[in-house]
């Protein structure tokens, strides 16, 4: 492990028209980071939001802004990110054709590189990266949506990379993204997961936005503690 768990509030199930509260909120309840949900209608069928958003969101917080490209060509989009405030940019590798340039081309902007593997990609896809990776993201639902079913399936692929990173004496992070509540958040920590991603959990749960994140953070330290 790379240390504590880490949580990321997806703003993806936030109300837009109260978003500097809600990130504030979040970032009150103890998230580790914002994340920002990048969809271009074509990777994934809806539009959501785009370079202005994450202005917005670096406007609202000290925190790390993650921003998760699910589009495709991310490459014409790195800089504008950057620009915006990405202290992180994911992109996915079913959607860069040229891998390995996008993920030099994060770095030399100055920003954390990671990739994204949708539920069905196998870990090879991502394996003669690693070395190069700050961050890896194992999609737990298929992208395109808050509010979706965690897929069990995916937890075998992160106990492997946690394995691989051991083996190799690696230091990158773990993400998950999709269906994580306070059950699946456990799982997934207990897999090997040290990074996880919320929008419905956070936004969208009663009880309200800080102590959703709280409660998150509980979860996955009694799962950390359990290990
Ligand atoms: C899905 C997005 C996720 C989404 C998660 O395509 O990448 O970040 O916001 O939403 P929940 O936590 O509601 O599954
Ligand atoms: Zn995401």
């Amino acid at each position: 492990m790379t240390g504590a768990v880490r949580i990321a509030a997806s703003i993806l199930a936030a109300d837009f028209a109260r978003l500097n509260e809600q990130v504030g909120a979040a970032q009150g309840g103890g998230a580790d980071s914002i994340h920002v949900d990048v969809m271009d209608g074509r990777f994934v069928p809806e539009i959501s939001i785009g370079p202005v958003i994450i202005d917005a969101v670096r406007r609202s917080t000290s925190l790390p802004v993650d921003v998760h490209l699910m589009i495709v060509e991310p490459d014409r989009q790195l800089d504008r990110c950057v620009r915006s405030g990405a202290s992180s940019i994911t992109v996915h590798v079913e959607a860069a054709r040229h891998l390995h340039r996008v993920i030099q081309q994060i770095k030399d902007l100055g920003a954390k590189a990671c990739v994204a593997l949708n539920p069905a990609t196998p870990l090879v896809t991502v394996e003669p990266m690693l070395g190069e990776l700050d961050m890896v993201l194992l999609m737990t639902v298929n992208p395109g949506y808050a509010g979706q079913r965690f897929i069990p399936a995916v937890l075998p692929k992160v106990r492997q990379l946690r394995e691989w990173i051991a083996t190799h004496g690696l230091a990158l992070d773990v993400q998950v993204d999709g269906g994580i509540n306070e059950s699946t958040a456990a799982q997934a920590v207990a897999a090997g997961a040290n990074v996880l991603v919320a929008a419905s959990a956070i936004f969208q749960s009663e009880g309200g936005i800080e102590a959703s994140v709280r409660r998150l953070r509980q979860a996955a330290l009694a799962a950390e503690i359990r290990k």
